[in-house]
């Protein structure tokens, strides 16, 4: 890694600042707002265990939601206090200010080892504008920056960048988390040169979200596996029809010229040749799926839309999947919330286990993958599950992450 880590630098009695990932999904119960699903703070465990372990003063900064500068009772971060103190078994310390006087006393009163959250960084619009005073306020009284928020990564604001920036300058080090580390070995070291046959599959709505994406890997992958909505814009690029299928007219030439260097580069670019299939209709401005059943054909039928691969396709992916080394997941086959259009995303989910079992490593890039993943219990059984959404995606497609950009160079 060319950054420093937690690991390369002394943090005993150190003043840490580090900027956590605790972005994670809320609903209201009972008046309360609850965590429903905490995967992203346990993530970020081991690097708040080693900084315990070695005796660091930890103050934690993180975002919750977009307040766009204000302060939204519900996107409260206090809720995730209470959680990380169970999940990590010692009391975490909560101010509802993220800077000012009452945030500079709760961080002075931390211990060794002491852990403390600060109120989203968000309730402030300087946050976002990156503005260097209030980055100046955030890293007051602070030793070292830690960035353990790869899926902030891609974002330029003054907790990721600001702060990170300041205390370079005052000749201070800007580290990496371990999960940052992970995640960067993952989806940079590791798809560098991945051991072959490397295949890709790649869902979700838009072909215009991914196509960097597809572009990059396309260098890369020996195969691509293409599910989701955005395969109906590939259907339509080779002059298959797609009934009333979600599709980006305007990017049919894009993806023409994805397949056109697939067949270039001699690069196995599948899309599905079968589907679910459903009638769409609207109900009092609702929209609601009826009649689902197999279209066994490539062409979808004019008053139907394809809503998930085919039991076929999802076969034929298998098998592809079955012969990999190297495995990169990123985005549904189907509209898989609705359990009628689960199943091809549920057989990919499976698909990539089975070959994780048989030695394959398995990466899956972060967002609604991984939601299937942990849906159907099997968040355990792949290689890597990238925290990242948008930062992920970013990275993948070669982007350099500003968060990133900024820590020490090793
Ligand atoms: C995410 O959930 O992808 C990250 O926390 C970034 O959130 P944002 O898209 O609101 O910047």
């Amino acid at each position: 890694m060319a950054k420093l880590t937690i690991n390369d630098i002394d943090l005993r009695g150190k003043r840490v600042l580090a900027r956590v990932d605790y972005n994670v999904p809320m609903a209201e119960q009972d008046g309360m707002m609850v965590i429903n699903d905490d995967t992203r703070i346990r993530a970020t465990l081991p690097t708040l265990r080693l900084m315990i372990e070695r005796g660091a003063r930890i103050t934690l900064a993180a975002h919750l939601g977009r307040p766009k500068g204000e302060r939204v009772p519900s996107m409260s971060l206090r809720p995730v206090a209470d959680k990380l103190a169970g999940l990590i078994g010692q009391p975490v310390a909560f101010c509802d200010r993220c800077v000012g006087q009452a945030a500079e006393d709760a961080a002075a009163k931390l211990e060794d080892g002491g852990l403390l959250l600060l109120e989203n960084v968000r309730y402030h619009a300087e946050e976002e504008a990156n503005d260097p005073a209030f980055a100046g306020q955030l890293a007051k009284g602070t030793d070292i920056f830690v960035n353990d928020a790869f899926g902030a990564a891609h974002r330029a604001h003054a907790s990721t960048v600001g702060v990170a920036n300041l205390i370079a300058a005052r000749g201070g080090q800007c580290v990496a988390g371990l999960l940052m580390e992970r995640e960067l070995q993952f989806l940079g070291d590791e798809l560098e040169s991945p051991e072959r046959p490397f295949v890709v599959i790649l869902g979700g709505a838009k072909v215009s979200d991914k196509i960097k994406v597809i572009d990059r890997l396309l260098e890369k992958a020996d195969t691509i596996l293409i599910g989701g909505a955005m395969a109906y814009t590939f259907k339509l690029a080779k002059g298959l029809t797609v009934g009333k299928s979600l599709v980006e007219p305007d990017k049919v030439d894009v993806a023409r010229a994805a397949l056109d260097k697939a067949a270039e580069r001699g690069v196995q670019f599948l899309i599905p040749t079968d589907n679910i299939i459903a009638e769409p209709t609207e109900i009092d401005g609702k929209f609601a799926f009826g009649d689902h059943r197999v279209n066994d054909s490539e062409n979808i039928p004019v008053d139907f839309e394809g809503v998930d691969i085919g039991p076929k396709s999802a076969e034929v992916f298998r098998g592809v999947v079955a012969g990999a080394r190297t495995i990169l997941w990123n985005g549904p086959m189907g509209i898989f919330e609705d359990e009628r259009f689960a199943g091809g995303t549920f057989a990919v989910a499976k698909s990539v286990c089975e070959a994780t079992a048989n030695g394959a490593k398995s990466i899956i890039g972060g967002g609604d993958s991984v939601k299937a993943l942990n849906n159907a219990g099997l968040g355990d059984q792949v290689t890597f599950m990238s925290t990242g959404g948008g930062a992920s995606l970013e990275f993948l497609e070669g982007k350099a992450l500003p968060g990133v950009a900024a820590l020490t160079d090793k």
